[in-house]
């Protein structure tokens, strides 16, 4: 008997274009809908859209995830979320992995996401940590999140190598912009 030929998916990864905008908002609302992520706006989505980075399989819209500058020492990884069928190819590591990169490239100290998936994120070397951490600045967004007020996501946090040079983490932790700052690794 023959052998059936493998068939080999082409994983891949590319900033986000307004053609993605609606596979976008598809993906993370439907996933919404079922209680997996927090919905997002059209509006946030078009006006983030550079933040977005966009995972293909065969040239197939597959998921999405962003990079969110909350301030000078600290960015945020929201809406990062591979479609039902695709998932387990590495692909939200893929795209983790692609957005810490960014957040190495600008500088930041650390990168934080809420979560329900921890264990996604454990596998990435980040660390839970209490609400209460996090600088008062991450919180500007959750004003607008439908669970403001029974907020049920947990904080996880990455240091990437500005970090020992950056204030410890704490609500009072944002610098003045450009002062402060922490050294760049040459
Ligand atoms: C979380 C999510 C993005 C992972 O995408 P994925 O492409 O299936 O993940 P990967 O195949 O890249 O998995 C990477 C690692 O994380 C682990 N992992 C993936 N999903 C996980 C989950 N739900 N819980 C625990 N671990 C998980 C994998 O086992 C793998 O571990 P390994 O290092 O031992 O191989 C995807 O499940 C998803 O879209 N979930 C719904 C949306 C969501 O919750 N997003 C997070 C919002 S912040």
């Amino acid at each position: 008997m023959e052998d059936t030929p493998q068939v080999l998916e082409q994983l891949s990864l590319r900033p986000a274009t307004v053609q993605d905008v609606e596979p976008i908002l598809d993906l993370v609302n439907d996933l919404a809908a079922d209680g997996e992520m927090l919905p997002r706006s059209p509006a946030t989505t078009i006006e983030r859209l550079r933040d977005f980075v966009v995972a293909e399989v065969d040239g197939r819209f597959a998921g999405c995830g962003a990079l969110a500058l909350v301030w000078t020492d600290m960015a945020e990884i929201r809406s990062i979320a591979v479609a039902k069928e695709q998932r387990g190819k590495g692909l939200g590591r893929k795209m983790a992995l692609f957005l810490l990169e960014e957040a190495e490239r600008l500088g930041v100290a650390r990168v934080m996401a809420f979560t329900y998936v921890t264990g996604f994120f454990d596998r990435l070397g980040f660390r839970e940590v209490d609400h209460a951490a996090l600088p008062h600045k991450v919180f500007q967004d959750c004003l607008n999140c439908p669970k403001f007020h029974r907020c049920d996501e947990v904080a996880v946090v990455k240091d990437l190598s500005c970090s020992q040079d950056a204030p410890p983490l704490g609500p009072l932790s944002l610098p003045m912009p450009g002062r402060h700052l922490p050294k760049r690794k040459t």
